[in-house]
């Protein structure tokens, strides 16, 4: 089974956790588990993986998407409950926050091409030109799920690199599509683009932005799924 649980986000989807501006998630694939990002802050953080009672011993890595505070923030209370968590930062993070990973204990694991992280979960490399991004993608066998931070490489080019890298139909697109302000036809050339690419079923959170959501929600009917907080996305696994 692979499962993926929304902690950190700042849109609401069950009521007892605590929303502030940032995203993380935690995908438990078979035996193993991985962080993805660390929201904007630990107490956020971790109150809402007490909440969940989720036990962070079991994280085997720490993936950092892009150098960005609202999803590096937490990173020191992650590293105080997992000492020595090895941690996938890209390699052009600064190296302020790099310093970070080590000094709070971390191993720190540079990344820029794409990698096989542990047996089924990749990370795209660093894309984009400005702020270079990593992106998460995990094969089920049955297909593949593709994990975002902020999208700032693009939504849609992330996904088709997720494609190239690793086969098989694209059954989910979920975290921060970073479509924030940005105007409506250019939102539905990404959603027709993602359509075009196979994606079954999307869930955009955290940067995406309420009237580009309000547009997925519209294209993709039964097959969008509200994001946020406390969002739980189970696939069977072959
Ligand atoms: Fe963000
Ligand atoms: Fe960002």
């Amino acid at each position: 089974m692979l499962r993926v649980t929304t902690l950190y986000d700042n849109y609401q989807h069950i009521g007892n956790l605590r929303t502030n501006w940032g995203f993380s998630c935690l995908v438990e694939f078979g035996d193993t588990a991985v962080l993805f990002d660390t929201g904007g802050d630990s107490p956020t953080l971790l109150s809402n993986i007490d909440e969940l009672g989720i036990d962070l011993a079991r994280v085997q890595a720490l993936v950092l998407s892009h150098d960005h505070g609202d999803h590096t923030g937490g990173l020191q209370g992650v590293l105080e409950r997992c000492p020595g968590l090895k941690t996938y930062v890209c390699d052009s993070f600064s190296p302020r926050t790099k310093r970070e990973v080590t000094g709070g204990g971390g191993e720190l694991a540079g990344v820029t091409g794409p990698i096989e992280i542990l047996p089924g979960i990749h990370s795209t490399g660093e894309l984009g030109a400005t702020i270079r991004e990593q992106s998460l993608v995990v094969d089920t066998g049955n297909g593949i799920v593709v994990i975002t931070g902020c999208a700032h490489p693009g939504i849609v080019g992330i996904v088709r690199k997720a494609r190239q890298l690793v086969k098989g139909d694209v059954l989910l697109v979920m975290g921060g599509f970073h479509l924030m302000g940005t105007p409506g036809p250019v939102v539905e050339r990404a959603v027709a683009d993602l359509k075009d690419l196979g994606v079954q079923k999307v869930s955009p959170s955290h940067c995406t932005g309420d009237a580009a959501i309000a547009l997925f929600r519209e294209a993709f009917g039964d097959n969008f799924i509200a994001g946020g907080v406390g969002l739980v996305v189970e696939f069977p696994v072959k």
